[in-house]
């Protein structure tokens, strides 16, 4: 048994994508700032309307997956296969790019706080090209667990275990078997958690403080942890909410051109192409 360790903080960096929404970026925020098999993650959050209401407009994605958790606010989700999908507070949208997906998430509130995140995942190269799929994943289907010393835990993907008690989220079953975690703490609560061993794990923080062992958790960032086979987490004096992911690691080469992540430039420039022709999704 070990307990990770905080081995890496990358803090996020302010940025803009789609029509001029403003984030904040952490993994991704570089070429190779990743941690595998995670490619990106940004956070959205603002009351300013300006911020937002641009939203993101068509664009294409190949060879990943795509994670929406909103916790404040509405945006609407299209795409290419005629999903229509409403991203209300505690919704999740999982999303797989494979071959492709063209799609739109736009605001469907011209005043008040958007919030929320999107979590990029890789797809192992045999699943790139396989047929996009997209999953509308309801608040009321996400379940909430109390935690042994206070709080509660939001399980999106994978399995929580509390000593004896087991908690499955809905997304189970991926090539890359990830965790994903909300953890709300009371002031000075501990959390802790198995995580298999092998697997990928970091924590980003979004409100209060928290610590691993002696080392703090800067706010907004990233925290990488260390191998081992559980995680252990103490809350600040003011509480703590923030996510917990983990993912079996693919240790493939990465290949990224914007909205498109393959493994060689050969596939980029062929997703490029399907694109440019109107073949990205196969359609
Ligand atoms: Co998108």
């Amino acid at each position: 048994m070990s307990v990770r360790t905080l081995q890496r903080v990358v803090p996020s960096v302010l940025s803009s994508d789609g029509a001029g929404v403003k984030l904040r970026r952490s993994l991704g925020a570089s070429q190779g700032l990743r941690h595998d098999p995670f490619l990106m993650l940004d956070e959205f959050g603002t009351d300013n309307p300006d911020d937002y209401i641009g939203g993101f407009p068509p664009h294409p994605h190949r060879g990943f997956e795509t994670v929406t958790y909103m916790l404040d606010g509405h945006m609407q989700h299209k795409d290419h296969m005629g999903n229509t999908g409403d991203l209300g507070p505690g919704n999740v949208q999982w999303m797989t790019a494979g071959r492709g997906v063209i799609h739109s998430e736009m605001p469907r509130q011209t005043e008040g706080r958007m919030r929320g995140f999107q979590l990029w995942i890789n797809l192992p190269a045999k699943e790139k090209m396989k047929p996009a799929a997209y999953r509308d994943i309801p608040a009321a289907e996400i379940p909430t667990a109390a935690l042994a010393n206070g709080g509660e835990a939001k399980v999106i993907a994978g399995t929580l275990a509390q000593g004896d008690a087991q908690t499955r989220g809905p997304i189970q079953g991926l090539s890359t078997e990830p965790l994903y975690f909300d953890l709300r703490l009371p002031p000075l609560g501990e959390f802790e958690s198995p995580v298999p061993a092998g697997h990928n794990a970091f924590v980003y923080v979004y409100e209060g403080q928290a610590a691993i062992g002696d080392k703090p958790l800067p706010n907004r960032a990233a925290g990488l942890l260390s191998d081992g086979d559980r995680v252990q987490l103490r809350a600040g004096q003011d509480g703590a909410r923030l996510l917990l992911l983990a993912g079996k690691p693919l240790n493939e080469p990465v290949v990224q051109y914007g909205p498109f992540v393959m493994n060689t430039r050969e596939e980029i420039e062929r997703a490029v192409r399907d694109y440019q022709n109107g073949e990205l999704t196969g359609a």
